[in-house]
């Protein structure tokens, strides 16, 4: 595992048919969400990546028991099992959602113990909007300098105000909320996919949750929460990587499975620059309407807004665009590494702070060149493909955190990619 380099022959146009994966952002909610619920329950369209398989190890540990079946993508969890609410340090440390855990172990036992989430360095993470969640349910907040620690008797009828809009802290209230025997309220929540998905399961067990996917989610807990048999939605950041991807290499793919709706912010940014979007059903097709796309401006925002997680892969396709483009990261104060890598293939970039302005050059040629976090694996991936010759990417652990096989996937659609 990340043992190996990927090496990719640039300048191949991606053509066909491709599938994506269930979500990674869902996922990793939805599993320590079965700690809530007092029967087994089944989950299927789990995307076969290491974050999952972290996710597992701290299920065992815990005391769950689990079946995991990678290729069927599914998974059983019985959480009968469970007595302690403790997820160690350095469990905790292998990934960023780690933190959900404190949601369903504070949910089901009125006490969670976690030591500070790991995960990608795109920036300063806090989880102050979490604990000040936590806190005005009921909980009190316990955290010393190593773990992450909330305890107290969760109360109906409370509402949450979060001062800034998370996904993390608005997944994690609902976890919490989803056993308490009243409403809760969540005023000013994000409203990411994947918080319906999240609420959709908490309710196929039992809980009632109004309001997922607007900025006020009104939750009414079930101290019993039963058997689910759940299947998780699509990934909407694996679906806009492969958009790009087929975009970046001038090819006509279809991305089969994948729900265009999501998309929607993206879609207009890639009509804006030349590229073609066909949306039908559950699949989406790209194909190019120009020979070199056109600069455009982006700033990412929270969902329905441009996605901070597409931007390190747009980024990589503005960098041979006609004109100047200038993006503006409102999210993540870290989340341009992967345009000083870029640089080394003849882009022209200039990052200052929270914006980047990049000017597009004709070709790129192929480097050797570092992942330094998960999205910015996938971008230097997406510049391999576009650039002319040989490209070397390191640190591939990043990139299977959070993308199931890519290089096969890329390699069915032509793409001549390869571990070495
Ligand atoms: N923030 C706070 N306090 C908090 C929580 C967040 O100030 O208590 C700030 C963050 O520092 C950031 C902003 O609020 O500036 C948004 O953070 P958010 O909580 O929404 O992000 P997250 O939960 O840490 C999740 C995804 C990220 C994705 C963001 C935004 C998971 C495990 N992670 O992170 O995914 O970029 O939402 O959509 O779901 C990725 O998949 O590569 C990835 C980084």
């Amino acid at each position: 595992m990340g043992s190996y380099k990927l090496k990719i022959e640039g300048g191949r146009k991606l053509e066909g048919e491709t599938y994506v994966s269930g979500g990674k952002n869902t996922a990793v909610a939805v599993i320590p969400a079965v700690l809530l619920c007092d029967e087994p329950c089944e989950i299927d369209n789990l995307p076969d990546i290491e974050d999952v398989r972290v996710l597992i190890d701290i299920l065992k540990e815990l005391g769950a028991q689990v079946e995991y079946d990678a290729e069927r993508r599914h998974i059983a969890i019985d959480p009968r099992g469970v007595t302690q609410c403790r997820v160690s340090s350095e469990q905790s440390q292998r990934m960023r959602a780690s933190y959900y855990f404190l949601g369903a172990l504070l949910g089901r036992f009125g006490e969670a113990q976690v030591g500070y989430p790991g995960g990608c360095n795109i920036g300063s993470r806090p989880v102050d909007q979490h604990l000040k969640a936590f806190e005005a349910l009921g909980a009190a907040d316990l955290s010393d300098t190593e773990y992450l620690h909330v305890k107290g008797e969760l109360k109906p009828g409370r509402r949450v105000v979060f001062d800034k809009i998370t996904v993390g802290g608005t997944m994690n209230a609902m976890l919490a909320a989803a056993r308490i025997p009243g409403k809760t309220v969540l005023y000013n929540t994000a409203r990411e996919p994947h918080i319906v998905d999240l609420a959709n399961f908490l309710s196929s067990m039992g809980a009632t949750v109004v309001g997922a996917g607007t900025n006020t989610i009104r939750i009414t807990g079930c101290p019993k929460l039963h058997h689910s048999s759940y299947t998780i939605i699509p990934d909407q950041i694996e679906t806009g990587t492969l958009m790009i991807a087929a975009a970046a290499t001038h090819g006509i793919v279809t991305i089969c499975g994948c729900i265009p709706t999501h998309m929607e912010a993206l879609s207009c940014k890639l009509l804006e620059m030349g590229v073609m979007v066909d949306e039908e059903d559950d699949r989406i097709t790209i194909r190019p309407a120009r020979k070199r796309y056109r600069a455009v401006n982006i700033k990412t925002e929270e969902y329905p807004g441009f996605p901070t997680d597409l931007q390190q892969p747009i980024s990589m396709l503005l960098t041979t665009c006609e004109g100047c483009s200038k993006i503006e990261e409102t999210i993540f104060s870290n989340r341009f590494r992967q345009l000083n890598e870029v640089e080394k293939m003849g882009a022209q970039v200039l990052v200052n702070g929270q914006l980047a302005m990049i000017n597009g050059v004709e070709k790129l040629h192929g480097a050797t060149l570092e992942a330094t976090d998960l999205r910015a694996g996938a971008a230097l991936v997406i510049a391999g493909l576009m650039s002319e010759g040989t490209t070397l990417i390191t640190n591939t652990e990043y990139i299977e955190r959070g993308y199931e096989h890519i290089e096969e996937k890329l390699r069915i659609l032509g793409a001549v990619i390869s571990r070495v």
